[in-house]
């Protein structure tokens, strides 16, 4: 008997051939443009020479039905290695969950997920409450403001106090200038670049000062970590004192030094990628004022004293964050995936060695699925659901985002707390434009505000 291969099967991916430089530029200065045109010349399924250095020989999955395969076979034909975040190794550490691979990296999530749910994740309600009114009462009448620097300055101190458990303090305000200056390390364009040449990272200029602050913060973090453990973690519940409980598997608890990396790790995953997707929906409310009016409807028949995680539970509210989230995901693709053993998708057959990352921007703008995509139009999550590969702003399979659901209680409760209090106004001349932000897809300009007054 003849088995006959699928028609497909050995056939090459389709893609464009320009020289990998090309594509790389491509990919740094214009990655939305890069996705739209390739997924409409090339299908949901596509292969680019490179994207930069580490990333040969890249695929671009952008249909859900493949995403839902990549996350089933993570662990098995496929892999997420650590290596393809080397580059900000620097930042992060060597220890941090972002550079762990296979079983330590599975190790080290089960440790990590706990604070970031249930009872915990409640306790933290209030905190981010707390910390948007304070930034609401410095606003005066006629202000202006950039809103990603007000949303950037809530997700910071959400972080130090959530995660870091420091409030106030000397160590807050010496921590506060130089956390920032790492982050930045990343988000600036030019500065980021040096983290892809090694041979610019010389002990002067931007390098040096970027070395010297991470010098200075590990004192403080160590300083932390070890008055904690003198003064002991009992009846507290931030993050790095539930850290320095936690026992592995075989009963041991985390070194000082991965709690320092971990700690910068949330900092670097969960500030400035929280802060964008809340100035993205602060931005469309105002571009498109029947929306913000649905949503002051919302507000208004909220009693002043309930509690803020309900606020999560708001449908419109929801609806906003989830259509600010779909349409410009703060991060365009997934992490990574390796293929460790051949397998078929979509009919292509999958080498070993290739690199594959799921589309998170092109998910979200299957026509099919989420009809005229690039329109703000939050009432599509109240029409129907999504599946967790239709609407997957936080990735999926084994590397998904573990502040999730902590990104989304900022959100609602930052944006409800605001809204119902005050009014604002766009202070844009016309549209604001995505554009990358080192690794994530921030906006251009950072939305320019003004507040109002009271309401
Ligand atoms: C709107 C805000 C956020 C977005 C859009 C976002 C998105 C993502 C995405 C797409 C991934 C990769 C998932 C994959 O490859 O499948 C990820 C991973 C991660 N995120 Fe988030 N994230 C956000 C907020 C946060 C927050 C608040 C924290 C923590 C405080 C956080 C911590 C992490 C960590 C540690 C990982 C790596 C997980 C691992 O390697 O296993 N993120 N995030």
């Amino acid at each position: 008997m003849t088995v006959t291969a699928p028609k497909t099967l050995g056939k090459p991916l389709p893609g464009p051939t320009s020289p990998s430089f090309v594509q790389t530029l491509y990919w740094l200065v214009d990655p939305l443009g890069l996705m739209d045109n390739h997924t409409k010349n090339y299908g949901d399924l596509f292969a680019v020479n490179s994207i930069g250095p580490g990333y040969d020989k890249l695929i671009f999955a952008c249909h859900p039905r493949q995403i839902k395969e990549l996350f089933a076979r993570d662990g098995k034909e496929l892999s997420t290695p650590g290596r393809f975040n080397g580059l900000i190794q620097p930042l992060v550490g060597s220890q941090s969950l972002l550079l762990l691979s296979g079983n330590d990296h599975r190790r080290r999530r089960k440790l990590i997920l706990p604070p970031f749910h249930g009872d915990r994740l409640k306790s933290y309600g209030n905190t981010i409450q707390t910390i948007a009114q304070e930034i609401f009462n410095q606003w005066t009448p006629g202000q202006r403001f950039v809103a990603r620097h007000a949303t950037q300055e809530l997700t910071l101190r959400v972080i130090m106090e959530t995660v870091f458990g420091i409030a106030g303090g000397d160590r807050f305000d010496a921590m506060k200038p130089l956390l920032t200056e790492m982050v930045d390390m990343v988000a600036e364009p030019i500065r980021a670049s040096l983290l892809f040449f090694p041979v610019l990272q010389k002990s002067w200029g931007p390098w040096g000062k970027f070395e010297r602050a991470r010098a200075d913060l590990d004192v403080l973090i160590y300083g932390e970590i070890s008055d904690r453990r003198k003064a002991g973690v009992e009846n507290r519940e931030d993050i790095l004192s539930l850290l320095m409980t936690a026992r592995d598997e075989d009963g041991n608890p985390m070194t000082d030094e991965e709690l320092r990396d971990e700690l910068i790790t949330l900092l670097f995953a969960g500030h400035e990628t929280t802060a964008t997707a809340m100035a993205w929906a602060i931005y469309w409310l105002h571009r498109q004022p029947e929306c913000l009016e649905k949503l002051r409807d919302e507000l208004s028949a909220v009693p002043g004293d309930m509690p803020p995680m309900d606020m999560m539970r708001l449908p419109y509210l929801s609806a906003v964050c989830n259509e600010a989230l779909r349409l410009y995901p703060v991060a365009i693709v997934t992490f990574p995936r390796y293929v460790e053993k051949p397998f078929e998708l979509d009919g292509y057959t999958l080498e070993q060695g290739r690199i594959i990352l799921g589309s998170i921007y092109s998910v979200h703008h299957q026509e099919d699925i989420f009809p005229d995509s690039h329109a703000f139009r939050p009432e599509r999550f109240l029409e129907r659901s999504f599946s967790a590969t239709e609407f997957m702003p936080f990735g999926g399979g084994s590397r998904r985002c573990v502040g999730a659901a902590l990104a989304m209680a900022e959100l609602a409760i930052a944006i409800g707390t605001w809204l119902k209090q005050g009014n604002f106004a766009l202070n844009e001349p016309g549209p604001v434009q995505p554009q990358r932000r080192g690794v994530t897809l921030g906006q251009k300009g950072g939305v320019n505000m003004r507040f109002v007054g009271p309401v």
